[in-house]
């Protein structure tokens, strides 16, 4: 347990952090790990020379790989391909075998890292898939290990408890337990764009619309998985892959923590609760799941930080909630649907005095067309224009959040991507270009 001191220099209170990369494989997967593994051995599920097969963001197969070792079992794991490169080969190093597969389709598609850990359980024989979404062994090891740790560290007196939600066992076990010995302790869930958490916790409602790809490891989720159990997480607070990432590094500059990137989130989540609710007497613990060696690569490293427009400046940008309020014109999307004909799509065009379309599916976004694109394919073939849009689309313009900056989104918008989307808060899609970000920045 380590005391911060100075990105906390604004707050009244303690923010403690415990920090999980002591554990052997320098995270807090290391006690799910165990615990799952002994539970299913002790319910007949695993055997002697058995496969354990998981999908995970890397921490839990790396402990999962150390107790497969020391208990003579083998391993497979998938991985989305938004994960590390170095998460992947320290997989290796202990001995894994890994399977990457993609990120941006829903965790039903048979390509999901979700669909090929099952079916990769479902044909390997004596093989065990422990599931760490579903397994209630997962809040339970830290019901018996986290939370009583932090209760006797902190001599009984935490006031609060802020922890990343990706399978909740984290966050729900540690506050069962010390819920169950002061049930005053506030609990507070960090949660990213582009996850199904907070909104959930709020309205009951599972919004398939809150998910788009965010680059956040380890937290958020497009499920809700068993060991989230949402009578236990007080409220959500949504930070930003940016704030995030700029917060670890700083965390490993000011503080001498170096850690992973949802350490950052979690941080940044929680101070910004802390700055309007704690009190004197306030003491706030935060989990940190994981190190910084895995995301050496990532944020960890200058050119991708620039890269990703992640910028470390004083400059107040702009956002696109404002880009949008100062937005002339009636402001209604016009989109195009697949079914339609490409001489349509060029009409709406032609009559918006617009660019590009996001094309819909009903309520889905499932595709976009430029001008350019269409122009230069006509050329090549007139007869396009009776041709269906689905045809010929490229695929669909990027969600972003509301809170992304001016920076961030220039850097988003590249040739691929022509233009972003974004959801506001009555449920209404905008569209942001790159004249939107030219307007914006001479404003
Ligand atoms: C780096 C990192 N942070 C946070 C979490 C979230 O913890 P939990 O799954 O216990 O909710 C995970 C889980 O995968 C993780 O790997």
């Amino acid at each position: 347990m380590v005391r911060l001191n100075s990105v906390t220099k604004d707050i009244i209170g303690t923010i403690l952090v415990k920090v999980e990369y002591f554990n052997p494989g320098n995270s807090m997967k290391d006690r799910i790990a165990l615990t799952m593994i002994e539970d299913a051995e002790a319910a007949g599920i695993l055997k002697p020379g058995g496969t354990i097969i998981e999908g995970t963001s890397g921490n839990t197969g790396m402990g999962l790989a150390l107790v497969a070792i020391a208990k003579g079992y083998k391993c497979i794991f998938t991985l989305s391909d938004k994960q590390s490169q170095e998460k992947i080969d320290i997989l290796r190093a202990v001995g894994a075998e890994v399977i990457v597969c993609p990120t941006n389709v829903p965790p039903e598609d048979p390509r999901s890292y979700y669909s090929v850990a099952k079916k990769l359980n479902r044909e390997t024989p004596n093989s065990f898939y422990p599931n760490q979404y579903d397994n209630l062994s997962n809040t339970k090891a830290h019901y018996q290990t986290t939370g009583p740790e932090i209760w006797e560290q902190t001599e009984g007196k935490i006031t609060h408890l802020a922890a990343g939600v990706g399978t909740g066992g984290s966050m729900c076990g540690t506050v069962k337990y010390l819920k169950e010995q002061n049930p005053r302790i506030i609990s507070v869930g960090i949660d990213t764009y582009g996850s199904v958490f907070k909104k959930y916790k709020e309205t009951g409602e599972f919004d398939e619309k809150e998910v788009y790809p965010y680059l956040t490891e380890g937290i958020g989720e497009d499920i809700l998985p068993r060991n989230v159990d949402f009578d236990l997480i007080d409220m959500f607070i949504k930070v930003t892959d940016k704030d995030g990432a700029i917060m670890t590094r700083k965390l490993a500059r000011e503080e001498g923590l170096f850690v992973g990137w949802s350490c950052g989130s979690a941080v940044y989540g929680a101070i910004e609760y802390a700055r309007k609710h704690m009190e004197e007497d306030g003491l706030m613990v935060i989990i940190m799941p994981d190190h910084g060696t895995r995301y050496l690569g990532k944020i960890y490293n200058d050119n991708w930080m620039k890269d990703h427009g992640y910028v470390e400046s004083s400059i107040d940008y702009a956002n696109a909630r404002d880009i949008i309020r100062n937005r002339s014109g009636n402001g209604r999307l016009v989109t195009v649907e697949a079914r339609q004909t490409v001489g349509e799509a060029i009409q709406k065009l032609h009559s918006g005095s617009i660019s590009q379309l996001p094309v819909t599916e009903g309520d889905n976004f499932v595709g976009s067309l430029t001008d350019s694109k269409i122009l230069l394919q006509l050329i090549q073939n007139p007869e396009l224009r009776d041709t269906a849009v689905s045809e010929v689309m490229d695929p669909p313009f990027q969600f972003v959040a509301m809170d992304n900056t001016l920076d961030v989104l220039s850097t988003l918008i590249n040739k691929d991507n022509k233009a972003l989307l974004v959801r506001d808060e009555k449920d209404q899609v905008h569209i942001i270009t790159q004249h939107d970000l030219l307007m914006a920045m001479t404003r």
